[in-house]
C-alpha cells in the first residue's frame, strides 16, 4: 500500500481491525485487558525511543558545520523532547502501572534503552546525518502507522509528531546527498565517501531491526485492535521500497536486507 504524506485527519470511529466502526477509545476504563496491555506496551516502546533520541542528539547541537545544521539539531532535540513528553503523558493515563513505566524511562541512560539502535552514540557528523536519513525515516513509518489510531489520544498526538519526524528524515536525506555531491560541504565535515558508506553499513541493518520481529504476536494484536495500521513486516517492506531507491539515487548501494541483522 502506498503511504500518503498528507496531514492526518482524526476520525471519531475506529477505521480498521476488529473494532472498526466503534467509537474510538479515550481512556483505559474503556479498554479490555488485552487492548490495554497492547496500547501500553506500544506507547512505552515509543516513549523509550524519544528520550533516547534526545540523549543521542544533544551533544551535537553546536557541532554542525553550518549555522542551519546547528539550528536543525536544536530543533530535532526539541521535537524529540516534545514527543517524549507527549508519550509520557499518554503513559500516565494508564494509572499507577503507566506512571511507573513513565518514571522508569526517565532513569534509563545509553545502554539501557529498549532498542539497540538507540543505545549507539553518533561517532561523527556524517554518522548523525545517516542516522537521520535511515532511522528517522523508520520513525516516520512507525508514526504513520499510528495515524488515526483507535486509541484517540494517540491519534491526536500523531497530528504533530508525524510532520516532526518527516522533517528529521528529510534533513538526513538532504545532508547525506550533500555530503556526496558538494565537495565543500564534505570538506567542512572532514568526511569522505568511505565515511558515508561506513555509516550506511552501521545504521541500515539497525533501521531494519527497529521494525521488530516479523512473527510478532504483539504486532498482529496492535493491528487487530486498530491501534496500528500496519504490522512489523508490512511496515519494513514499505520502508525498503522507499529507502532503497532514495539511497540508490545518491549513488549508494544498500546492503542486502538480511545483512548484519539482529532481529528477523
Ligand atoms: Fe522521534
Ligand atoms: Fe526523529
Amino acid at each position: 500500500m502506498s503511504v500518503s504524506r498528507d496531514a492526518s485527519y482524526v476520525s471519531r470511529s475506529v477505521q480498521w481491525g476488529a473494532l472498526r466502526g466503534m467509537r474510538k477509545l479515550e481512556t483505559e476504563e474503556q479498554m479490555t485487558p488485552e487492548y490495554r496491555q497492547t496500547a501500553l506496551k506500544l506507547v512505552y516502546a515509543l516513549a523509550s525511543t524519544e528520550f533516547a533520541s534526545v540523549e543521542q542528539h544533544q551533544p551535537w547541537i553546536n557541532q554542525g558545520p553550518t549555522a542551519e545544521d546547528r539550528f536543525v539539531q536544536a530543533q530535532i532535540c526539541a521535537d524529540e523532547a516534545h514527543q517524549g513528553m507527549e508519550d509520557y503523558r499518554l503513559l500516565c493515563q494508564f494509572g499507577p502501572e503507566g506512571e511507573a513505566l513513565a518514571r522508569d524511562l526517565l532513569q534509563r541512560r545509553r545502554g539501557q534503552h529498549l532498542l539497540e539502535a538507540f543505545n549507539l552514540p553518533f561517532d561523527s557528523w556524517v554518522d548523525l546525518c545517516m542516522f537521520c536519513c535511515t532511522m528517522d525515516l523508520v520513525a516516520w513509518y512507525h508514526l504513520k502507522a499510528l495515524e488515526n489510531s483507535s486509541f484517540a489520544p494517540l491519534a491526536r498526538a500523531m497530528t504533530a509528531m508525524v510532520p516532526e519526524e518527516r522533517f528529521h528524515a528529510s534533513f538526513g536525506a538532504n545532508r547525506v546527498r550533500r555530503l556526496l555531491e558538494d565537495p565543500d560541504y564534505a570538506a567542512a565535515c572532514g568526511a569522505t565517501r568511505a565515511d558515508v558508506e561506513a555509516a550506511l553499513r552501521k545504521w541500515y541493518p539497525r533501521a531494519l531491526d527497529t521494525f521488530g520481529s516479523s512473527q510478532s504476536r504483539f504486532s498482529a494484536a496492535a493491528v487487530e485492535f486498530g491501534i496500528r495500521r500496519w504490522g512489523n513486516e508490512e511496515l519494513r517492506q514499505m520502508y525498503l521500497a522507499d529507502i532503497n531507491p532514495l539511497l540508490e539515487s545518491m549513488g549508494l548501494t544498500p546492503p542486502p536486507p538480511d545483512w548484519d541483522r539482529h532481529i528477523l
